[in-house]
C-alpha cells in the first residue's frame, strides 16, 4: 500500500452515516437540542455529564472503572459520582470557594482527580489540572498566572513543589489527598478525606450562564510563559457531538482514553466527552507497558480506543507475537490524536488489530476534535481527515487568502465553533494574536488539502516542540536551563525521532570558567527534568561557543534546527555576524 492510498471501510450504523449530507445540513442548534433534554436558561455540564444520567436508567451504569498502577480497582455509578462530586462541592465550598474561583488540581489519575473536576464543575468555579509529572517551575507559573485559591494534590507532589509555594500569596488552602488513610495534615493544609467526611452528599448546583468558564489549561508558544487557554461550559455542545460522531461512542461501549487531564485530550475525551453520552469510561493510573494495555483491553472488554501515535509506535515495537496472546476481539473502534500518524502504524493497526485507526486532530485551544476519519469515510493513511461537520477548515497564506488544493499553508479554522478558547488567562493581547489573519483563528500548524477534501499535516508554523504528543515550548526549556548556574545563553529545538515524533535538543553556551563534560550534560538535564517537567527535559545538550542571533538578539532557532539536520539555513539576513 502506497502513501495516500484509500483504505475503504464499509460505512457501519452509526451517529454520523453520511459525512456530506450530514455536513450540508449541519446546525449547532440542533445539537443543541439534542443534548439539553430539558430547556432551560441556565446550564452546567456537570448536570449534563453526571447528575442528569442519576436520574435516568442509568444510574446504577459504571461511569469510571479506575485502576490504579499497583494493581488496585474501583468502580464508580453515574450516581455514586454524583454523590461524591457533591460531596465534594460541599467541601470545595466550606473551604470559600465560589463561582469563577480558580481551583488547581495537581493528582496523578486518581478518582479524586475526576471527582473534584466535576465537583468545581459544580460549584462554578475554574478547575486548572496539572499534568502529574510537572516540576516547581511549571506548578509556579500556573499558579501564579491564575491566581488560584486552592490547590489539590497529593503528599508526594506537594513535597516536589514545596520550594516554590511561598511566591504564591493569592493560594489560601492545599487540600492533601492521601490515598492510603486520613493523615494528619502539615499545618495550614486540609485533609480530602477528613473534610470529605464531613460534607453532606447533597449540594445545590451553581446554574450557570453558557459563557461561563470551566476550565483553564496551560500550553505552549514559541515565546513567553505557558497561556492559560480558557474554556467554557458552551464547550460541551462539541464535546458531546464530536464524542458520538468522530470517537463514535454508544451506550454500551466501554471506551478507555489513555490521555492525561493535565492535557486537553484527557480532560475533554478522559471525563467530559464520555459522560455526557453516559458512556462508560476505563482510566488507568499506570506507565506505559506494552502487555499491560493489552492486558486492560482483554479484562475489561474495551470496545473503543483512544490513544497517540507515539504510544501506538511503541506497541508496534513490542511486536506482532505480544499481540497473539491476549484477547482483543472486544476493541471495535480506534482512534489517535496529537501528531501525526504515520501510514504504517496504520497499516501494522490493520493486520494485528484487523481495525483502521482513524486519526483526529485537534488543539488545547480547539477545545474539541476540528478535523478527524470517520467511520463511514475511507481512511487515507497519514491523512488528518475532514473537517468536523459545522465545521469550516482551510489552507490560507499569510494574509489570509484560501489556497487550492494541494498548496502547502497554514491551517486555518473559521471562528464560532462551540468550544474555541474563550479568552488566554489575563493576557489579552496573546489571545488576539490568534486570530490576527483577516479573521481566520490561525492554528499555528501548517498542512494541506487534496482534490478529496482532506487535509494533511504538514508541520509547525512556528518553534513549538512536539515531543511524545506533549506540546513544549523551547522558551520554557530555555529559561530553565538559564536558571542554572553554569549557563550563559541556551537554544532549544525539536529534532525528528522515529519513535517519539520530536525530543528536545539543547545548544547551551556555557559562562566563562566552565568546561564541557558528561556529567555537566546529565546535570542540567536532571535540573529541566526537576524543575519544568519530566517529558520537557532536553534529551540531547550540544555545547558550542555561540549562538545564532538577529541583530536584535533573538536566538534563531530556525537555523539551529537547519544546521542540526544539515539543511539549507535559508535567509539568514538578519543574522548578527
Ligand atoms: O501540531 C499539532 C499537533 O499537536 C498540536 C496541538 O497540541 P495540543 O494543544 O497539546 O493538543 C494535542 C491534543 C489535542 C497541533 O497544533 N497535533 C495534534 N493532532 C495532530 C497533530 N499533528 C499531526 N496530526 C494530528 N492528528
Amino acid at each position: 500500500m502506497k502513501h495516500g492510498e484509500i483504505i475503504n471501510k464499509k460505512p457501519v450504523e452509526t451517529g454520523l452515516i453520511d459525512y456530506e449530507k450530514t455536513s450540508k445540513e449541519f446546525s449547532w442548534e440542533a445539537v443543541k437540542k439534542d443534548l439539553f433534554t430539558t430547556p432551560q436558561n441556565k446550564v452546567n455540564i456537570a448536570y449534563e455529564a453526571i447528575d442528569k444520567h442519576a436520574q435516568t436508567w442509568r444510574r446504577n451504569k459504571v461511569a469510571l472503572y479506575w485502576e490504579g498502577a499497583e494493581g488496585v480497582y474501583e468502580k464508580y455509578t453515574f450516581l455514586e459520582l454524583k454523590r461524591l462530586s457533591d460531596q465534594c462541592a460541599n467541601m470545595l465550598r466550606s473551604l470559600g470557594v465560589k463561582k469563577g474561583d480558580r481551583v488547581f488540581i495537581f493528582l496523578p489519575r486518581l478518582p479524586e482527580l475526576y471527582i473534584s473536576m466535576i465537583a468545581t464543575a459544580k460549584l462554578g468555579a475554574i478547575a486548572g489540572p496539572m499534568f502529574s509529572a510537572f516540576g516547581p517551575d511549571a506548578v509556579r507559573d500556573r499558579l501564579q498566572n491564575s491566581e488560584a485559591k486552592v490547590l489539590i494534590t497529593t503528599p508526594e507532589l506537594k513535597e516536589r513543589v514545596e520550594t516554590v509555594l511561598f511566591e504564591l500569596p493569592k493560594l489560601e488552602h492545599i487540600v492533601v489527598v492521601n490515598s492510603k488513610e486520613d493523615h494528619e495534615p502539615e499545618e495550614g493544609d486540609v485533609c480530602y478525606n477528613t473534610l470529605m467526611k464531613k460534607a453532606s452528599d447533597r449540594f445545590e448546583m451553581e446554574w450557570l450562564e453558557l459563557e461561563d468558564p470551566l476550565y483553564i489549561l496551560y500550553t505552549s508558544g514559541t515565546t513567553g510563559r505557558p497561556k492559560g487557554i480558557t474554556h467554557v461550559h458552551n464547550d460541551m455542545i462539541s464535546h458531546y457531538i464530536t464524542t458520538k460522531w468522530a470517537l463514535d461512542l454508544r451506550d454500551d461501549d466501554i471506551y478507555w482514553c489513555t490521555a492525561d487531564p493535565g492535557w486537553v485530550t484527557g480532560t475533554v475525551y478522559g471525563l467530559w466527552g464520555p459522560w455526557l453520552s453516559g458512556i462508560s469510561s476505563y482510566v488507568y493510573d499506570g506507565r506505559f507497558d506494552a502487555g499491560k494495555w493489552y492486558e486492560i483491553i482483554q479484562t475489561y472488554n474495551i470496545t473503543v480506543w483512544y490513544t497517540a501515535p507515539t504510544a501506538l509506535r511503541m506497541l508496534m515495537k513490542g511486536g506482532d507475537e505480544l499481540v497473539k496472546k491476549y484477547d482483543l476481539s472486544c476493541l471495535r473502534y480506534m482512534c489517535s490524536v496529537g501528531e501525526p500518524l504515520n501510514p504504517e502504524v496504520i497499516r501494522w493497526g490493520l493486520k494485528v488489530y484487523n481495525l483502521p485507526i482513524h486519526d483526529t486532530w485537534w488543539q488545547t485551544e480547539t477545545g474539541a476534535i476540528m478535523i478527524a476519519n470517520y467511520p463511514c469515510i475511507p481512511i487515507k493513511p497519514g491523512s488528518m481527515g475532514k473537517p468536523f461537520p459545522g465545521t469550516k477548515a482551510a489552507i490560507i497564506d499569510g494574509k489570509g487568502n484560501e489556497l487550492p488544493a494541494g498548496q502547502h499553508g497554514l491551517l486555518a479554522l473559521k471562528p464560532g465553533w462551540p468550544s474555541m478558547l474563550r479568552a488566554v488567562w489575563g493576557d489579552e493581547k496573546r489571545f488576539k494574536e490568534y486570530f490576527n489573519v483577516n479573521g481566520w483563528y490561525a492554528t499555528g500548524d501548517t498542512a494541506y488539502k487534496d482534490e478529496d477534501g482532506y487535509f494533511w499535516f504538514v508541520g509547525r508554523a512556528d518553534d513549538v516542540i512536539n515531543t511524545s504528543g506533549h506540546r513544549v515550548g523551547p522558551f520554557e526549556v530555555e529559561s530553565a536551563l538559564l536558571e542554572h548556574k553554569v549557563v550563559a545563553e541556551s537554544g532549544v529545538i525539536g529534532k525528528p525521532d522515529a519513535e517519539r515524533g520530536e525530543i528536545i535538543k539543547a545548544f547551551v553556551v556555557l559562562r566563562e570558567g566552565f568546561k564541557p563534560s558528561q556529567e555537566l550534560e546529565e546535570e542540567l538535564k536532571k535540573f529541566v527534568r526537576h524543575r519544568l517537567a519530566a517529558h520537557a527535559y532536553p534529551k540531547e545538550i550540544e555545547f558550542c561557543s555561540n549562538l545564532p542571533k538577529t541583530r536584535s538578539g533573538k536566538i534563531m532557532r530556525r537555523l539551529l534546527k537547519a544546521r542540526d539536520l544539515g539543511l539549507p539555513t535559508g535567509d539568514i539576513s538578519t543574522l548578527e555576524d
